[in-house]
């Protein structure tokens, strides 16, 4: 898929990131019948494929939407595979003028694929620019300066936007209404992430038994990156401490050496949990203020912590705050009590 073109790609345009680069190239997925899980939204997107290049069009623009490692970029680099295009990457941030888009754009050749990560970073001015380039094939550059400033409208050949983000909540409606299918990444199934590691398991060629592949995918946290991590590191682990195989045995003692627990919770997750239970008497309180007790960014609390601890049904969002829930007092073993009528009242969801 990286091919000549993409290889003379300007600065805006790059591959992806490092750590991505090496994931990729160990474990990297490349097929689509390699890519488990997300069924509705691989069916969904092999009938548009096969209706694209049935009439020899440019699929429609897609927005891929859900938490970080669960396969937004991967499944993007499948589409362009599938459809014999070329992709370009780029993301929200590295364009920073609406002349670094037209540059991209007209770069661009019928039928090519333009992937825009983190695509709610793009500004204002920028994304304006996107839009009849979304809608209409077109670009509308102004050309000079106060009354004598005119429009010119340049034709864009047939060209694909995928769009991925983890942040949907901050994308402008205008620009999310443009994409014709928009899909949201669901977290994965155990028995899911547990296929994934046994492929990952053969692919770097290491011994796992069927109860160590349980055991990670259980504390993967649903996600497809965070299960290939604890394999590496777990094999690491097996391999200093152990004969090399991954067993029942070193894969707990592996993992817990990780602080990640039975559930997949790792010490920030812990240390969310805890504040809202200790500092703030099982809350409501505000995602900023638990941000700031625990002095994390509160972009990683939104996109990581949250997602996963609302997916396990121990916290709550509300109108007016957080709120821990039973099952999170029982997870770190602290005794439950049961908000006053009053400050229920106050805790509709939201
Ligand atoms: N369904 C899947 N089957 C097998 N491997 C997967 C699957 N989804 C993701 N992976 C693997 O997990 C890793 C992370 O996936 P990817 O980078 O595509 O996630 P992402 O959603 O783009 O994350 P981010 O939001 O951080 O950019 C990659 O190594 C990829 O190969
Ligand atoms: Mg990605």
């Amino acid at each position: 898929m990286v091919n000549n073109k993409t290889k003379q790609k300007s600065n805006l345009v790059e591959q992806v990131n490092p750590e991505e680069e090496a994931l990729f190239t160990s474990l990297r997925v490349k097929q689509w019948n390699e890519f488990h899980g997300q069924s509705s939204i691989k069916e969904s997107l092999k009938i548009t494929i096969t209706a694209s290049l049935r009439r020899k069009e440019a699929i429609e623009h897609i927005l891929l939407y859900g938490p970080p490692g669960l396969g937004k970029t991967t499944l993007s680099h499948l589409i362009a595979k599938e459809m014999g295009s070329n992709i370009r990457v780029t993301s929200g941030p590295a364009i920073e003028r609406a002349g670094d888009l037209a540059s991209i754009l007209t770069n661009l050749e019928k039928g090519d694929i333009l992937f825009i990560d983190e695509i709610h970073r793009l500004n204002k001015v920028v994304e304006e620019t996107l839009y009849p380039a979304m809608e209409d094939y077109a670009l509308d550059i102004i050309i000079g300066k106060g009354p004598s400033a005119r429009t010119l409208r340049l034709d864009l050949p047939q060209f694909t936007i995928i769009g991925a983000t983890t942040r949907i909540g901050l994308m402008s409606a205008p620009l999310r209404d443009r994409f014709g299918l928009v899909h949201r990444l669901n977290f994965y199934m155990p028995q899911e992430l547990e296929t994934i590691i046994s492929n990952a398991a053969k692919k770097l060629k290491v011994k796992v038994d069927r109860e160590s592949i349980k055991e990670i995918a259980k504390r993967a946290r649903g996600t497809p990156r965070v299960a290939l991590k604890l394999l590496k590191r777990a094999r690491d682990y097996a391999q200093v401490k152990a004969g090399g195989d991954i067993d029942k045995v070193n894969i707990v003692q592996a993992l817990d050496l990780l602080g990640v627990d039975p559930f997949g919770l790792d010490s920030l997750d812990r240390r969310y949990l805890k504040n809202i239970i200790e500092k703030h008497s099982g809350g409501p309180v505000g995602v900023e203020t638990i941000a700031a007790s625990i002095s994390e960014d509160i972009g990683t609390v939104e996109e990581v912590v949250e997602p996963y601890l609302l997916q396990l049904g121990f916290i709550k969002r509300t109108k007016s705050g957080r709120v821990a829930t039973k099952h999170a007092y029982e997870h770190l073993g602290k005794k439950f009590v049961d908000a006053p009528a009053g400050a229920k009242n106050q805790q509709k969801l939201i």
